[in-house]
């Protein structure tokens, strides 16, 4: 009995152990696909320190947003553009973020997932489906 006990609690040890490397895995894939999509859509603004412009682009790195949990505002940002010249963490920002609707869900997941994991940020991932139905409740 107690054999058979063992054997299960070693079975879902290691289950639980690969299931949590594939994730591992399927994120890094993510994250490396991101930093593409990062360098050819946005870093001539948000710069590759993700410092951004001062009073001109935003910066991403140790921002408020960009590290928080409301994923469906960063997701609306990039489908619409941003232009809201709104304070963003105590500052303004002149220059318009122009929409980058032709990217797909994946490409949007991805970007999001580098940007929240680069440079000093430390927030999850975000995945395609988060991108899916955030986008299909957009006007
Ligand atoms: C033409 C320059 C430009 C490009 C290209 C650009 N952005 Fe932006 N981004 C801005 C500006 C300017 C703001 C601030 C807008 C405002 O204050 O109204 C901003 C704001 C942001 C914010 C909000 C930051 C915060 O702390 O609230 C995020 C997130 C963001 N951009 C991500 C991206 C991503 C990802 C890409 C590439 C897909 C990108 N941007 C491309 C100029 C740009």
């Amino acid at each position: 009995m107690q054999r058979i006990y063992l054997t299960f609690v070693v079975l879902f040890l290691f289950i639980a152990g690969v299931s949590a490397q594939t994730n591992n895995k399927l994120v890094a894939a993510s994250f490396a696909r991101g930093k593409t999509v990062y360098l050819q859509r946005c870093m001539v603004c948000h710069q590759a320190d993700g410092g951004g412009v001062p009073k001109l682009n935003a910066p991403l790195d140790a921002s408020t947003a960009v590290n928080g949990s409301d994923v469906a505002k960063l997701i609306k940002y990039i489908v619409k553009g941003f232009a809201d010249r709104v304070e963003i963490d105590g500052e303004l920002y002149s220059n318009v973020m122009p929409a980058a609707a032709d990217l797909k869900d994946e490409q949007i997941a991805d970007v999001l997932t580098f940007i929240r994991s680069h440079w000093s940020n430390k927030a999850g991932p975000v995945t395609k489906l988060q991108v899916k139905q955030t986008r299909s409740k957009l006007k």
